[in-house]
């Protein structure tokens, strides 16, 4: 049954909220238990859907996986003998699902990965990918809707420099050279903080690589890896939400968990707003002061940039502060969904290209809206806050792909907010 939130507006956020290990470098230590036969057990996972999507993944490839979500742990247990398909009703349902890509070609000497459609925020394409393990030695073809990657010898260490520093495709490079012969240099390598995780488990998993976190890393292939345990870092795109939620409603925010090295570019954003960022023991906490956000701009890069998953909370902060501001969006062609569901909300927007103008107004007003991602339905909820009257917002379960009972965080927090069945007529 489909569900949305429904958000009474007019409350400023307060208190401490918890936030968990990253949805999307979880989805990817997942994959990269394949890399080692036996078990490996991951920690401080988030209880959300893409978690249990993602352990149906390797269980269809002959893993045996144990999902507690409670205690956010996840055990798989690889076995010697392991299957290479990823088929389309899984990869549609999660696009990360092409995480296992790098894993199957070094393990199996082979992988046909489902190739994913477009969706809301873009393209996607995964041509860097594909170049990346050709570069590697695989033979790479599509058909019949399928990415077929093959290196039936196995895999030969390489010098690689990406076009662009996908995070996807660093993934995807670094996992498949942990097991190729010889030295891969990666240049142009994405330097998020996932990429690091992702980094010290294959390290601790007896992989040798250094530079991760860098441009340029470096990975001496082994031949074999061995299972381990580790605990997946923080999300710093749930404790970013926290970050803005607390500027957007005038609140005062403690996130606890919240890493804000990780979130440098976003939290000196935060400050420009006026509101207060300071480090505590178990995070980070942010103080509006009660007062109204000023505007401020914002242009999304790869990391350490401004991450284009906070672009939609930027927007809603932006959508009531004292200003204009203009947001870039320099990653997804088509992340500006959220603009026409917030102008619903009474936000003064205009889009050229991929600027947006917010000229903020003192307050939305409540509305009817949907998400069409996590992001955008989290900062529309956020943005519901800050609107007069009451708010639904349709397509609970993208929300729910990202942030582990959302609802129950913004109550911890003060808001009134709820789920509620969402019956869509004419459908
Ligand atoms: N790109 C290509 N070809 C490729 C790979 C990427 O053209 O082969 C383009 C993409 O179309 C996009 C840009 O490069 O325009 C960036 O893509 P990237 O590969 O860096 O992103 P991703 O790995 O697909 C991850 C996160 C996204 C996050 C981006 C950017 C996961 C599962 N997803 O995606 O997170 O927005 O990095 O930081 O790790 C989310 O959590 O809601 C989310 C969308």
């Amino acid at each position: 049954m489909a569900e949305r939130f429904r958000v009474v507006g007019g409350s400023a956020l307060r208190g401490e909220v918890q936030v968990w290990g990253a949805k999307n470098s979880a989805l990817k230590l997942m994959a990269a238990a394949l890399l080692a036969v036996g078990r490996t057990r991951l920690t401080n996972v988030p209880a959300i859907l893409d978690v249990t999507i993602m352990a149906e993944l390797l269980r269809r490839l002959g893993c045996t996986v144990d999902y507690d979500a409670a205690a956010g742990v996840v055990e798989i247990d690889v076995p010697e003998q392991i299957g290479h398909r990823a088929d389309y009703d899984l990869v549609r349902a999660l696009r990360a699902s092409t995480a296992v890509l790098g894993p199957l070609v070094a393990r199996t000497g082979s992988a046909d990965v489902a190739i994913p459609g477009g969706d809301a925020i873009g393209s996607r394409g995964l041509d860097l990918h594909a170049a990346g393990l050709e570069a590697l030695g695989a033979q790479v073809h599509v058909t019949h809707g399928f990415l077929v990657a093959e290196a039936p010898s196995g895999l030969d260490g390489a010098d690689i420099r990406l076009e662009f520093p996908s995070v996807g495709a660093t993934e995807n490079v670094l996992t498949a050279a942990v097991l190729a012969r010889g030295t891969t240099r990666l240049e142009n390598a994405a330097r998020e903080p996932e990429i690091v995780d992702i980094a010290a488990m294959l390290s601790s998993m007896g992989a040798r690589i250094t530079g991760a976190g860098t441009s340029v890393i470096e990975i001496e292939g082994v031949e074999a890896l061995a299972p381990t345990e580790h605990a997946v870092v923080a999300d710093r795109i749930a404790a970013g939400t926290w970050a803005f939620a607390a500027v957007a409603t005038r609140g005062d925010v403690e996130v606890v968990g919240g890493v804000p090295e990780h979130l440098a570019a976003a939290l000196e954003l935060v400050r420009a707003s006026g509101a207060e960022v300071v480090t505590t023991a178990r995070g980070f906490r942010v103080d509006s002061g009660g007062r109204r956000p000023l505007a401020f701009d914002v242009a999304t890069l790869p990391y350490p940039g401004f991450p284009t998953d906070l672009q939609p909370f930027a927007l809603a902060a932006n959508a009531v502060a004292d200003g204009s501001a203009m947001i870039t969006e320099n990653l997804f062609e088509a992340r500006f969904r959220t603009v026409q569901e917030l102008n619903r909300l009474g936000a003064e927007t205009r889009i050229d290209g991929h600027h947006v103008m917010v000229h903020g107004v003192e307050r939305l007003s409540g509305a009817p809206v949907e998400a069409s991602d996590i992001r955008a339905g989290a900062a529309l909820v956020i943005a519901g806050l800050v609107a007069d009257g009451v708010t639904t917002v349709s397509g609970a379960q993208h929300i729910d792909r990202g942030y582990a009972g959302f609802a129950e965080a913004m109550q911890g927090l003060g808001a009134d907010v709820t789920r509620e069945p969402d019956d869509v007529p004419f459908v």
